[in-house]
């Protein structure tokens, strides 16, 4: 195929990673497979997008299973789907221009064809082009709507994060701190995160596997009476030991249950919820799609933070789309610092 254009030889087929069988618990590498397919000739409207990187992200263990959820099932012997940046190497659009870098959904692939208007241009003078895929895309945004708006934070909140050395935690923490949080907690899985916490600005940080969520969280609490806002990302145990130290009218953004993704029994907490009348507590689920409209205001927020240094962001880098499979697994396993990203070539 050449581009009509560019006078370019353009790729005519791509690795992909399909799904091969769906996981029951953990998944495992024979539930992906790496395939090579043809790339689909440009309609109007449309744009080929070579891939720099992909997301990988723990809501994708949910669209593995065929169950009914807040997004379609990913199709059997079909390429996933998912976060990636690329540059346009074909355009049959007036919207976007060969050279164009642009953030898009249809990761697991080399070359993308999508419609234009599914992708946004990003400005790579501004970061380089992962961390449109994490601080400066849909895991920051995550972390600032879920924080500001989901759990209405006022400056001089307590705040406790879970899953605080990933890749929307660690933002919440960060953003909390900008915000004039009076005290921030984060809890993680390794002494070496909770190191990296405090490094990063939180005022105190535990690791989970260290005792009993409760007494942990009691502890880091210090002086502070109780927590008004807690940022759920894991859900079971950490949720009802944050329940039992919330004040009075203390708000609770839902954004994930990372604990329970891969279990196949229910889970045994939190046990403590009827508390939430009491102290007449808020809990809100919240998806980052319905709050796109914080997008500009993010943005600009997000870059002033990340150029003043106030908010750092981590990446664990995997590098071939062949290892793709291998660093989702230990993305849910814990293995990453900031956000998971495979970068390809
Ligand atoms: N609602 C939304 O729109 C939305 C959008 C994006 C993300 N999310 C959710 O936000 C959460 C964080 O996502 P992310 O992309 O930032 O991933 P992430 O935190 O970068 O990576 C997942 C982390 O989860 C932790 N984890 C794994 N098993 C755990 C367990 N049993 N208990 C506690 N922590 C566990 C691991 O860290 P440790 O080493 O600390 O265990 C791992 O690094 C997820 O629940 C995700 O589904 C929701």
């Amino acid at each position: 195929m050449t581009d009509m254009t560019t006078g370019k030889e353009l790729p005519t087929t791509g690795r992909e990673i399909q799904l091969a069988s769906r996981p029951h618990g953990w998944p495992v590498p024979e539930n992906f497979r790496l395939a090579e397919s043809a790339v689909p000739e440009l309609a109007d409207g449309e744009i080929l997008v070579r891939n720099l990187a992909m997301s990988v992200d723990p809501y994708m263990r949910g669209r593995m299973n065929d169950a009914k959820s807040y997004s379609a099932p990913f199709a059997l012997d079909k390429a996933m789907e998912g976060g990636a940046v690329g540059e346009v190497i074909a355009s049959r659009s007036d919207e976007r221009a060969v050279g164009d870098v642009v953030v898009h959904a249809l990761g697991w692939r080399e070359y993308s064809v999508l419609p234009a208007a599914a992708s946004t241009k990003v400005d790579l003078s501004l970061a380089p082009a992962t961390a449109f895929l994490g601080a400066l895309g849909m895991t920051g945004l995550t972390a600032y709507a879920g924080l500001t708006r989901v759990a209405a934070f006022k400056p001089g909140d307590t705040v406790f994060v879970s899953g605080a050395a990933g890749a929307v935690g660690s933002m919440v923490g960060q953003i909390a701190k900008a915000l004039g949080a009076a005290r921030v907690i984060g809890s993680a899985g390794s002494p070496e995160k909770v190191a990296h916490l405090l490094e990063l600005g939180f005022d105190a940080a535990f690791n989970y596997h260290d005792g009993r969520a409760v007494d942990l969280l009691r502890d880091a609490l210090g002086e502070s009476a109780g927590i008004d806002v807690y940022f759920d990302n894991v859900g079971g145990e950490q949720l009802e030991a944050a329940i039992s130290l919330m004040n009075p009218f203390g708000r609770i953004a839902m954004c994930g249950a990372i604990s329970q993704y891969n279990s196949t029994e229910a889970p045994s907490a939190p046990r403590n919820l009827a508390a939430a009348i009491g102290k007449q507590l808020t809990l809100r689920g919240f998806l980052v799609g319905a709050h796109q409209d914080l997008a500009p205001e993010f943005f600009t927020k997000m870059g002033g933070w990340l150029a003043s240094n106030t908010v750092r962001f981590d990446e664990t880098v995997v590098h071939g789309l062949e290892n793709a499979p291998a660093a989702f697994i230990d993305l849910l396993r814990g293995a990453n610092t900031g956000k998971m990203v495979v970068v390809f070539g």
